[in-house]
């Protein structure tokens, strides 16, 4: 499909693809069944400057567009869904926060070693009773002198313990709703904050994914991000980014699997021939193709959108909820049409399908998309 990719981005879209097929595919599976982070694909990301791909030459990013490292995201997923949400999670979600509304000196001092990947970043807004509500949060922030003291504990949360920058979300003044939630920039290593449950999950298994746990963790009052009051609306703008990112992942997982089916049907034979000449598996796969193709389009519009400067909050819904229900269902049809050698672990559909679910649920579940669409077009 050509969504006409200008010259920087297929020069960019052929590094990615060569950097996941070469360096990342082969450690997907040993990733997945150790349920071990993929530090190789950190390392690889960052020696191809991957960590800071739309940010500024000037604090160390690749200065590309949005749309670039959307490509990057997509290409990665197609091998490793896991890899694809750390770069996710560290550059949509940890780190876009700070570039946006970070100060001069929270910039010098963060940024550049989140662009250039000396520092890995993570974003802390779930709570155990703050999920979909995200309104809901329950940690505090309290200014004491010059230093807030922060208390609660956070789940679910991508890249913990391996991150050694978070962008947290906490109250600071219960009485004024989502206006009372401030976002604060916290380091590992300061006193009090600490790592809990680490998650056993279905699927992207070798990201992690564990509490952040805050016990009187005293910040300087510089590492507040934004105004206090601001924290609910730095966390849906970064979550309308970040959307795209998972939309990315689950778009790359979609054409991951159907890259493995068409190999896969051309060399399988019963009855005495390929099963790619059934026609049973050619309308699978036109279905499974023309519907990854759509999705691809939305999200590649959303990125672009959102390089252009304009709304898209709601693009980034639809992209998100198409593109993660289109994964489910290419890599169910995918396991279908490699039967029983595709419900085992010798080949990576399986763990493609596994995958794909969490693209309906984190960073705002189907649901959550479907209330954000109907929301804007009911305004
Ligand atoms: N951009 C800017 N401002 C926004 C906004 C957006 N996208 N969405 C809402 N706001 C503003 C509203 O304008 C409103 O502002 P005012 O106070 O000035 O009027 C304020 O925020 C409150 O808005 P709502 O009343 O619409 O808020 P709500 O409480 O009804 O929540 C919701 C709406 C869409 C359900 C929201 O809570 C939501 O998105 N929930 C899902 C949370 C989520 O995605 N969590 C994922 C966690 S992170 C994760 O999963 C990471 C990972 O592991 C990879």
């Amino acid at each position: 499909m050509d969504f006409n990719l200008t010259e920087q981005q297929l020069m960019m879209q052929k590094l990615f693809r060569e950097v996941a097929q070469n360096e990342v595919k082969e450690n997907a599976a040993d990733v997945d069944e150790n349920e071990r982070f993929p530090k190789e694909s950190v390392e690889v990301m960052r020696q191809a400057k991957m960590l800071g791909i739309p940010y500024s030459r000037e604090y160390g990013g690749a200065g590309a567009d949005y749309l670039c490292y959307i490509l990057a995201i997509e290409e990665l997923s197609k091998t490793c869904a896991t890899s694809g949400v750390v770069l996710s999670a560290h550059t949509s979600l940890g780190t876009w926060p700070i570039a946006q509304f970070g100060t001069e000196e929270q910039k010098q001092r963060f940024l550049t070693d989140l662009c250039t990947g000396k520092k890995l970043a993570a974003f802390g807004l779930t709570e155990p009773n703050a999920g979909t509500d995200a309104a809901g949060q329950q940690t505090t922030a309290v200014l004491d002198g010059d230093e807030y003291v922060i208390n609660g504990t956070k789940i679910f949360i991508t890249n913990a313990g391996e991150a050694d920058v978070y962008v947290i979300f906490a109250m600071t003044d219960k009485t004024k709703g989502t206006r009372g939630i401030s976002a604060f920039i916290l380091e590992k290593g300061t006193p009090g904050f600490t790592f809990g449950l680490h998650e056993k999950k279905l699927g992207i298994r070798g990201s992690a994914t564990c509490e952040l746990i805050f016990n009187n963790v005293r910040i300087p009052k510089e590492n507040l991000l934004g105004k206090e009051g601001m924290g609910f609306k730095i966390a849906m703008q970064t979550l309308d980014g970040g959307r795209i990112g998972i939309a990315a992942q689950a778009l790359g997982i979609a054409q991951g699997a159907i890259d493995e089916a068409v190999a896969y049907v051309k060399q399988r034979k019963q009855f005495g021939r390929p099963i790619a000449k059934f026609q049973n598996t050619q309308f699978q796969l036109a279905d499974m193709q023309t519907k990854t193709d759509a999705a691809r389009w939305l999200v590649y519009s959303a990125a672009t959108a959102k390089q252009e400067g304009r709304p898209y909050t709601q693009l980034a819904a639809e992209a998100k909820l198409f593109a993660a229900e289109t994964a489910m269902e290419v890599t169910t049809k995918a396991i279908q049409l490699l039967g029983g050698y595709g419900y085992t672990r010798d080949l990576p559909v399986e763990r493609m399908f596994r995958d794909a679910k969490i693209t309906e649920i984190y960073e705002g579940t189907s649901e959550v998309q479907r209330m954000v669409i109907s929301g804007a077009m009911l305004k």
